[in-house]
Order: structure tokens, then C-alpha cells, then sequence
């Protein structure tokens, strides 16, 4: 189990769909377009890393005008289950893989495959898995779009003193082990920027922030409620976190309550 549940998952799609970055995703559908051109117009084969349910494929697809068959790559048999369903009922092209990425992206799971993709998984992996991936998709020549990567940025409107607090805990945690080595949390997005420019891609990157909307009242109860976990793993006095995601669940509730968050989108584009 991950612990990203398909609840946490459905809650936040919308906000992730109102944050992906245009261009970004722009430069890796032209890219693609040029890899279409050379393949004679068969359907490219896209490996999605860490897939969940199967976002990336529900975003990215609409955008890219082309024939795309999807390899979704994940751990956890619950979303498995979930992502087979979805893509079934959407009509995808999807084969759901189930792999564990701790150890790499194993050379099978990059068979017949043009490009590589991912959200909101970046910030779980180690700087030496992120570099071992950038050195693997050069060899292989291959593209990378990594999508709502955490940066660090986070708030809250109404503000409260204590945000702060909750934010510095919630960047803390995303340092903790994830299954990959001490993640890199909210420093992903540079190293994975620095990484394949060193691999010699070109890198386009730029915002992804979520701005969640009043009246999504269930992804900001989840996201306050794990914001508050957060901060209870790493030591923060626990009456004040009462305190505080109490009054959050209140504002919630009444429909008085957007919540910011700061991600990067980034592609990465083979010379
Ligand atoms: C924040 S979720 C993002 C899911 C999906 N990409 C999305 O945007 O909705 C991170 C995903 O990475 C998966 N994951 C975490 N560790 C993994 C591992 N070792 N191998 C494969 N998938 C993993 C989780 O199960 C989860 O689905």
C-alpha cells in the first residue's frame, strides 16, 4: 500500500486538470508529434510512472491529437483495480502494469515505449533514483513530462499564525523515506531540471499551482486533514494542530476556505 488513496486521488483531479501547465505540456505534445512523424503515424506507446488511477492518461490524452497507447505503472493493487476500471470505461488503449519503480524503471517496463510521463510522484524519489532515471531515458532516448511536482509553496486564504508552522511540517515530511531513499521532496522539480540538462535534454518547465475552489470542500478537508497529520508526525504541538484544523474544517464546511498550493510541471526533450 502507498497510502494514496483512490478517494484522495478522485478529490484532487480537479484541481490537478485546472493546474497543469499549458506550455509545458504544449512542448511535449510537439515533440511527440515529430516522434509520430518518424514511426510512420503508428500509435506511440506512453509509460506512465507512478499512474495511480490513471490521471496523467485522462489529462494528457484530450491534449495530444494523437494515437497514444498508455503502459500505467503502479504498486498498489487498490489503484490497480481502480485505474483498469477507469480506463475500461473511458475507452483507453491502457495496459496497467503492476511494478514496484523503488528499484528503477526496469528495462521491460521501457519496451516499445516514446515517451515517459508522470505526476505528482516526482517529490517521493531520491536525488540517486532521479538521476539513475534521467541517465535511463537518455540511453533509451526518450522524452519525460513530469507534471504537479510539490515545490514547497503552500497557503491558505483566510490566513492564520499557524500556517506556517503547518507548512514548514509538511516540507519536512516530504523529506521522509517514501520507498525510494530520503525523498526530495520540495527540491524534485530543480533536481530533476539540473539532472536531465545534464543529460543534455532541454528542459521546459513552469507552474502548476493548485488553487482549490471554495466550494471543493471534500479535496480541502483531505488536504487539511493530511496537512494536520503532517504536522503531527513531525512534533508540532498537538493542541495547536487541533486548534487549528478545527477552525480550517469549520471555514471549510462554510465554504470560506482556498487553499494554494505550489507545484512545477517540466519537460524534458531529447536533442
Ligand atoms: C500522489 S500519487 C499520484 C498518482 C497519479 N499519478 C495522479 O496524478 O493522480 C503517487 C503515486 O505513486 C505511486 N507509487 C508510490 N510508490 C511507488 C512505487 N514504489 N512503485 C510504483 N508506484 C508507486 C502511489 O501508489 C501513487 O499512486
Amino acid at each position: 500500500m502507498s497510502g494514496f488513496t483512490g478517494d484522495w486521488l478522485a478529490a484532487r483531479e480537479p484541481a490537478d486538470l485546472r493546474a497543469r501547465n499549458a506550455d509545458v505540456r504544449a512542448a511535449f505534445r510537439d515533440h511527440l508529434g515529430e516522434t509520430l512523424q518518424t514511426r510512420a503515424n503508428r500509435p506511440l506507446t506512453v509509460l506512465d510512472l507512478g499512474a495511480g488511477t490513471g490521471a496523467t492518461m485522462r489529462a494528457l490524452a484530450p491534449h495530444l491529437g494523437m494515437p497514444v497507447r498508455w503502459r500505467l505503472a503502479e504498486h498498489d493493487p487498490a489503484l490497480i483495480a481502480l485505474a483498469r476500471d477507469l480506463a475500461r470505461r473511458d475507452g483507453f488503449e491502457a495496459e496497467v502494469v503492476e511494478a514496484d519503480l523503488s528499484q528503477g524503471v526496469s528495462g521491460g517496463l521501457l519496451d516499445g515505449v516514446d515517451a515517459v510521463t508522470t505526476s505528482a510522484f516526482l517529490d517521493l524519489v531520491s536525488a540517486d533514483w532521479l538521476d539513475e532515471l534521467a541517465r535511463t531515458l537518455r540511453r533509451a532516448g526518450l522524452p519525460f513530462l513530469a507534471m504537479l511536482t510539490y515545490d514547497g509553496r503552500q497557503s491558505l486564504d483566510p490566513e492564520h499564525p499557524f500556517d506556517e508552522t503547518v507548512r514548514a511540517a509538511m516540507a519536512a515530511h516530504q523529506g521522509g523515506d517514501k520507498g525510494f531513499g530520503a525523498a526530495l521532496g520540495p527540491a524534485a522539480h530543480a533536481h530533476a531540471a539540473a539532472s536531465f540538462r545534464m543529460q543534455g535534454y532541454r528542459v521546459v518547465d513552469g507552474l502548476s499551482d493548485w488553487r482549490a475552489l471554495p466550494e471543493e470542500t471534500v479535496f480541502q478537508t483531505l488536504l487539511v486533514e493530511g496537512w494536520a497529520q503532517a504536522a503531527r508526525e513531525t512534533g508540532a504541538g498537538a493542541d495547536e494542530i487541533d486548534n487549528w484544523l478545527a477552525l480550517r474544517l469549520a471555514q471549510v464546511a462554510d465554504a470560506r476556505l482556498v487553499a494554494r498550493v505550489g507545484h512545477r510541471d517540466l519537460a524534458a526533450l531529447p536533442g
